[in-house]
C-alpha cells in the first residue's frame, strides 16, 4: 500500500510582522474544519509564538526533539508534540532561545521526513530571514506562501525575492496580500503586481482586521474556528488557499 505523504505548506515573508503567524494558525483552523490532521511546526526559532498563541505548554520543543535525535534517544512524537484539538498538533519553537544555534538544518530535514508520514498537512511558521535553515525548509515545501503588506519596502523586497525565484525556476510560491495588517491601501492588487513583478494570488481584505485579536490570543483561540469569522470574506480567502492546495 502506498503511503500518503503530508503536504508541506510554509508561510514566510520578506519582512517581519506581515501576518505569518496569524495566517499559519488560521490555515490550520481551516484544515481542522475540513477534518484534516495537521501539525504546525514553529520554525520562527528566536521568537516563535505559535505555542504561546494557543496557550500550549508542553515543556518540550523543536530543540528537545533535535537534541534527542542527535543523542540517539528520540522517543515517540507524543513527547514533543502538543495537541491543540482533535486535528491540530503543534511543535513549539525553542522555549529557551539560547538553544537556537544548536539546531541544525539537517535534523530539521529528518524531522520533516518523519512528520510527512504521520500527518496530512504540515504548516511551517518561519521568520523572514534567508538563512540556511529557511532555505532547507523552502526546498522541502510543496507550497510556499508569502504574506506581504501594502508597505513599499515590503513590496520592494518582495520584488527581489520574486526575481530570485524566477532565476531558480521555482514556481511553487503564492503571494497573499494582507490588507488587514496595515491600515494603508495605497497600492491596489494591480499596482502590487507591477511593483513586485508577480501576480497577487490572494488578498486578505481590510475588514479581516480584528480589533479583538488579543482576546483570541489571550484565550488561546484560533480566529477562524469562530463560525462568523470563517464565513467572512477573509475567512473565505483562507479557505480558498487551502482548497487550492488540496487540489494541487
Ligand atoms: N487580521 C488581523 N487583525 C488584527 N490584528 C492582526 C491581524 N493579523 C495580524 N495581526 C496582528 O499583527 C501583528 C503581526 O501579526 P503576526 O504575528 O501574525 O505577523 P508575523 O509575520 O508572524 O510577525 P513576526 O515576523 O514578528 O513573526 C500581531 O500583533 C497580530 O496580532
Ligand atoms: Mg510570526
Amino acid at each position: 500500500m502506498a503511503l500518503n505523504k503530508a503536504k508541506v505548506i510554509t508561510v514566510t515573508s520578506v519582512k517581519g510582522g506581515t501576518g505569518k503567524t496569524t495566517t499559519v494558525l488560521n490555515l490550520a483552523g481551516v484544515l481542522a474544519n475540513l477534518n484534516k490532521k495537521v501539525v504546525i511546526l514553529d520554525l520562527d526559532l528566536y521568537s516563535g509564538s505559535v505555542a504561546a498563541s494557543l496557550n500550549l505548554d508542553k515543556g518540550s520543543d523543536i530543540f528537545t526533539m533535535c537534541e534527542d535525535m542527535m543523542n540517539n534517544r528520540f522517543q515517540t512524537f507524543d513527547k514533543y508534540v502538543a495537541p491543540y484539538n482533535e486535528y491540530i498538533d503543534v511543535i513549539a519553537s525553542p522555549l529557551d532561545p539560547r538553544n537556537v544555534n544548536k539546531i541544525k538544518a539537517n535534523y530539521i530535514e529528518i524531522i520533516l521526513s518523519r512528520l510527512i508520514l504521520k500527518y496530512e498537512y504540515i504548516i511551517i511558521d518561519t521568520n523572514h530571514i534567508i538563512d540556511n535553515l529557511n532555505l532547507v525548509v523552502l526546498d522541502q515545501s510543496d507550497t510556499v506562501l508569502y504574506t506581504i503588506t501594502n508597505d513599499l519596502m515590503d513590496l520592494k523586497n518582495m520584488k527581489t525575492m520574486v526575481s530570485i525565484f524566477k532565476d531558480m525556476q521555482l514556481n511553487n510560491f503564492k503571494i497573499i496580500l494582507n490588507e488587514a495588517r496595515l491600515n494603508n491601501t495605497s497600492y491596489s492588487k494591480e499596482d502590487v503586481k507591477s511593483l513586485i513583478g508577480a501576480p497577487v494570488d490572494y488578498v486578505l481584505p481590510k475588514n479581516f482586521y480584528n480589533k479583538n485579536i488579543e482576546k483570541f490570543v489571550f484565550e488561546g483561540k484560533i480566529m477562524i474556528l469562530d463560525k462568523s469569522i470563517a464565513s467572512s470574506k477573509g475567512g473565505s480567502t483562507l479557505e480558498k488557499i487551502i482548497k487550492d492546495i488540496i487540489k494541487e
